[in-house]
C-alpha cells in the first residue's frame, strides 16, 4: 500500500510540513525542500527521541536554512539530516525513502 501525503509543489523552497500517516494524532514525518530538493525524514530527534517541531509544520530556522529541534536547540542539516550543532552532534535524523507520482509526494507503507 502507498500514502500520498501533498502535491510535491505545496512545499515552498526553506519550508516544511509534517505528516502522520498513520493517523495517530501527531506528525511522525516531516517532509521539506531545501535548495529545491525534497527531503523526509522521521520526526524524531537523535537525542531524546522526541519530535522536532515547536507547533504545527516549524521544523525549520527562521531563515529556512537548518533544521532545528526545539526541544534542546540542536540543528540539522536540511540535506543529509546530520546533526551539526547541540547533543547529538554527528548523528542524523533517520531519512525515509519516497517517491514522486503524478506530482505528488508517495511513501510506501513499509517506510511510515
Ligand atoms: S531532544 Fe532534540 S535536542 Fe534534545
Amino acid at each position: 500500500m502507498a500514502v500520498a501525503l501533498c502535491r510535491s509543489d505545496e512545499l515552498a523552497e526553506g519550508q516544511a510540513r509534517g505528516f502522520d500517516p498513520e493517523q495517530r494524532g501527531k506528525d511522525s514525518i516531516f517532509a521539506l525542500r531545501h535548495q529545491g530538493e525534497i527531503r523526509i525524514y522521521r520526526n524524531s530527534c537523535p537525542h531524546l527521541d522526541v519530535r522536532l517541531e515547536y507547533r504545527k509544520d516549524r521544523f525549520m530556522s527562521a531563515d529556512g536554512q537548518l533544521i532545528m529541534c526545539y526541544a534542546h536547540g540542536a540543528q540539522f542539516l536540511p540535506d543529509t539530516g546530520e546533526c551539526i550543532y547541540g547533543p547529538c552532534l554527528g548523528e542524523k535524523l533517520q531519512a525515509v525513502t519516497w517517491q514522486e507520482e503524478g506530482g505528488w509526494l508517495v511513501l510506501q507503507a513499509t517506510q511510515i
